[in-house]
């Protein structure tokens, strides 16, 4: 059968590793495909030509949008990243009737709608498992392997530069902006590293996995996102006392109501599996109504890790070249008119537990006035810790679990508890989740 032939737009640490894949192991990509899968031609402004395999036999230019209007191209790999003007290349590969694969979270995340509304039209695949947690295949596990299900909850490590960071804070105290330079050197972070610190990438992959267990489309807008810069060594210390430990988790949870979609440090049972999972590793907990929980774990960033997503994405579209465009998998993997309309709920309607933390003054009743407050707003209190006032101190960290609640009681039990004279400054909270149904 006559080899398929993909240009390849961006050449850097993604790049490179899809190039070294594909040269080392040719004979068992060939044997998986049916027929042989050759990059003919690339893009790239910066790259490192002595990393690279076989480079020999690709023709490098620095015009991207040349390599997707060459007509002899049937797949385009995207693995420039950003927005723009990967939307555009994206587009312009698809209104030139080629199959695209992608490892760009922010452009599916942001753009999915339309590029697969596009790609529909033309009767091509965009695909995209590189784009959530690199090397896990959880795109095609939850879009194929979980398909029976109906699935009720998605929770994740997603970002792994931001877990490197929490793991090397707790394990070692280190610094945060020095784990953070480690992690930029190593390749992990995004260009932008706010977007790992801050949530944002955990956010575009979180979305993309909503649409993928909920059928809805991609609402990235919607997401509530909060980062890990807040997060306080005193935190990570009690959530530890308390047999917890704290992780940045993107949870997707279909309720009643409709669909949660939050990014944010959140304190879990160290006993969990998910709770264990440090460094740069990822790894995503789906419960399905007839699994029960399942719990998918490797590299979720780095250079051959998510080449391996890539090149499977480039497998899948070349064994499915010849099937009718109507009988392939499903973009969001439910049928596109099938989509719904549930709504996603402001972050004031999730119901979830909570650490709290703050600072009190050591004197009789204060512990009352705050569970008083607590009481009132229907919010129980599941632990409660006072620790010992530093020689000389009037003041003490009073810090507690609670029971679920919605967020908005909570908002307002906080507002009432920082009035309080006897407490000082504001009052440190974040969300708990068992996990565990
Ligand atoms: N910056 C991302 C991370 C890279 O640290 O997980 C993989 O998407």
């Amino acid at each position: 059968m006559k080899p398929v032939k993909v240009g390849l737009l961006g050449l850097g640490t993604v790049g490179g590793g899809t190039m070294n894949v594909l040269y080392r192991n040719a004979k068992e990509i060939s044997r998986r495909a049916g027929r042989e899968i050759v990059v003919t031609r690339a893009a790239a402004r910066d790259y490192d030509a002595s990393a690279i395999d076989g480079l020999h036999s690709v023709t490098v230019g620095d015009d991207a949008f040349a390599v997707v209007r060459d007509p002899e191209i049937d797949i385009v790999i995207e693995l420039i990243g950003g927005y723009s003007p990967a939307r555009e290349l994206v587009l312009e590969a698809i209104a030139n009737g080629k199959h695209v694969v992608t490892a760009n979270k922010a452009l599916i995340a942001l753009h999915g709608n339309e590029i697969f509304s596009a790609a529909r039209d033309k009767g091509v695949t965009v695909a995209f498992e590189a784009a959530v947690a690199g090397g896990i295949p959880i795109i095609k596990a939850v879009r194929e392997g979980l398909a029976a299900n109906n699935i009720e909850w998605v929770a994740g490590i997603i970002n792994g530069t931001g877990n490197f960071i929490l793991s090397e804070m707790r394990d070692k105290g280190r610094d945060f902006a020095d784990v953070l330079k480690e992690a930029q050197e190593l390749g992990y972070a995004e260009a932008d590293p706010t977007f790992d610190v801050e949530g944002i990438d955990a956010a575009h992959k979180l979305t993309i996995l909503a649409s993928l267990a909920f059928g809805i489309p991609l609402q990235f807008d919607k997401t509530y996102t909060e980062g890990i810069a807040a997060v306080d060594p005193r935190d990570v210390a009690n959530a530890e006392e308390f047999g917890y430990r704290i992780k940045h988790l993107g949870i997707a949870r279909k309720t009643d109501a409709g669909v949660e979609l939050r990014v944010h440090p959140t304190l879990i049972p160290e006993r969990r599996l998910i709770a264990n999972v440090d460094g740069v590793m990822n790894a995503v907990l789906v419960m399905g109504d007839a699994v029960g929980p399942t719990l998918y774990y490797g590299a979720g960033a780095g250079s051959l890790p998510t080449a391996s997503a890539v090149v499977a994405d480039v497998i899948d579209v070349a064994r499915s070249l010849t099937t009718d465009p109507g009988n392939r998998v499903p973009h969001l993997a439910f049928q596109p008119d099938e989509l719904s309309d549930t709504p996603v709920l402001p972050i004031e309607r999730v119901e979830t537990a909570y650490y709290l933390r703050m600072t009190a003054r050591d004197e009789p009743g204060v512990v009352a006035a705050v569970a008083g407050i607590l009481g009132e707003a229907g919010i129980s209190i599941e632990a409660i810790k006072q620790q010992e006032p530093a020689p000389g101190q009037t003041e003490v960290a009073l810090v507690m679990l609670t029971h679920r609640v919605v967020e908005q009681r909570m908002n307002d039990a906080i507002a009432r508890i920082e009035a309080l004279d006897t407490i000082g400054g504001s009052v440190t909270r974040i969300r708990v989740e068992t996990l565990d149904g």
